[in-house]
This record gives C-alpha cells, sequence and structure tokens, in this order.
C-alpha cells in the first residue's frame, strides 16, 4: 500500500487529480469506479477545470459509481446519480450513456443482477475511494464480506447520521436506511485504487486501514491484500497513525 501524507484537503485532491488525469491521458478509453460524498468533490473540480482549460477528454472513457440510495430517483438531489451529473458529468465530454450509477428505484433484484453483469463485462482501470468514519467504502458496512458483490444493503445509524451531518439539510429522518452498493470483491477486482481521507473524523478508520488487521470490522482494510492502492490522507486523518 502507498501511503502518500499532505497538509491538506487541496493537496489530497490534487495528489489524486493527477494520477487520474495519468490514467485518462494514458489510456482514453479508461474505466474508471467513481465515488460520491464531500470527499471527491475538490478532484472532480480540478478535472472539469483540467477539461476545460487543457482538453483533456473523457469522449472514450466510461464510469461506474460505488452505490446509491434505495428509493431516490436520479431527479431527487440527494440521489447520487445527480451528484455525479451535477458535480462531473455535466460539466465534461463524456457520453451519458458510458456513466453508470446502480439504480435505487424499481426491481431492485434485477437492478443488482445487471450491476454486477456489467462489472464483469467492464473490468475497472482505477476505483476512486473515499472512506466513512466507521471504515465503510462504498456502502460496505461493518460486518461486510471480502468476497461480496453488488448488493442491497442495509446502512448503520452512524453512516446515516455522517451523511445528514454534509447532505440531506441535515435532517437524519430524510436519509434513506437502505442502499445499493457494490461489493467488495467488486472493489478488489479494480486494477487500481485510490483512496482520499481528509479530516479528524476519518483518523481511526485510517489507522485500522493501515495499521490493522485485515477483517470485516473495518472493511476498508480489506484493501490490505489488493496490490496496488494509493492512501491520500491529510495531517487529521493520518493523526492517529504511530
Ligand atoms: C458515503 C459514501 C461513501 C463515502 C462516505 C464518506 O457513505 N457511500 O462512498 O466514502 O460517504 O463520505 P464523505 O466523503 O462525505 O466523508
Amino acid at each position: 500500500m502507498k501511503i502518500i501524507k499532505v497538509d491538506n484537503y487541496n493537496e489530497a485532491s490534487a495528489k489524486a487529480f493527477e494520477v487520474f488525469k495519468n490514467q485518462i491521458i494514458t489510456q482514453p478509453e479508461s474505466i474508471l469506479g467513481l465515488a460520491t460524498g464531500s470527499t471527491p468533490r475538490k478532484l472532480y473540480e480540478m478535472m472539469i477545470e483540467d477539461h476545460q482549460t487543457n482538453g483533456t477528454s473523457y469522449k472514450q472513457v466510461k464510469t461506474f459509481n460505488l452505490d446509491e440510495y434505495v428509493g431516490l430517483d436520479g431527479a431527487d438531489e440527494q440521489s447520487y446519480e445527480y451528484f455525479m451529473n451535477h458535480n462531473l458529468f455535466d460539466h465534461i465530454d463524456i457520453d451519458k450513456q458510458n456513466t453508470h450509477v446502480p439504480s435505487g428505484i424499481g426491481d431492485i433484484a434485477k437492478n443488482i443482477a445487471d450491476y454486477n453483469q456489467m462489472l464483469k463485462d467492464n473490468p475497472i482501470d482505477l476505483q476512486l475511494l473515499g472512506i466513512g468514519s466507521n471504515g465503510h467504502i462504498g456502502f460496505n458496512e461493518p460486518g461486510t464480506a471480502k468476497d461480496s458483490v453488488t448488493s442491497l444493503v442495509d446502512l448503520k445509524q452512524s453512516t446515516i447520521d455522517d451523511n445528514a451531518r454534509l447532505f440531506f439539510g441535515g435532517d437524519v429522518t430524510k436519509v434513506p436506511t437502505q442502499a445499493i452498493s457494490m461489493g467488495i470483491a467488486n472493489i478488489l477486482a479494480a486494477k487500481k485504487i485510490v483512496l482520499i481521507a481528509c479530516g479528524q473524523n476519518k483518523a481511526d478508520a485510517i489507522k485500522t486501514l493501515i495499521e490493522g488487521k485485515e477483517s470485516s470490522e473495518c472493511p476498508a482494510s480489506f484493501l490490505q491484500s489488493h496490490p496496488d492502492v494509493t492512501v491520500i490522507i491529510d495531517k487529521e486523518a493520518a493523526s492517529a497513525l504511530k
């Protein structure tokens, strides 16, 4: 595991941007695994700015997102589909047909089966991850097995509380209690993985990810067995490390 420690969120985003830009320049038809939450926002801003000023093109890029809330459609401002359109896809030259976010409405079992098949057919070259304060990646909460694939998951109360703090206008009752998430096995199948974590509330999860034992209690710790993971952390997220 490669660990890059930086001073702050902007620097962390810039380091991640270097990896993504290099990926797209060297392999224009890359398949990217993308993430939501507050963490990737700055990286996406940098990708948009780079596209607008330097013409970096996403015309041949395909994307697969980690997860989606059950019950929210793409028109809902809190859905991850809306987040991706608004924060990235609407501002670059990607073909929307090539962007994929699991659908949290309609026939959930079929949506999940279709997503797993699409991931099999489209191996991810570079996967972006954030991390939950309880060590979740995607929406793979503590207790998730290493061989899990895309499935319907129940969100822990701590995750619902965390996500209400920054989204859903602070109203925990508005946060869906279930989501569809790529599983750990889908994430580990990516050729290369970049995880960004910033802030004091990520320090314990980062300590377990880097210094703890691999265990489903901290799903991010399963990344230890992947051959090409880069973890980018700011001072606060690194503060519990030895
Ligand atoms: C949600 C997402 C995760 C994300 C996490 C952390 O639970 N499903 O993919 O990593 O939030 O969010 P934030 O980046 O806002 O701290």
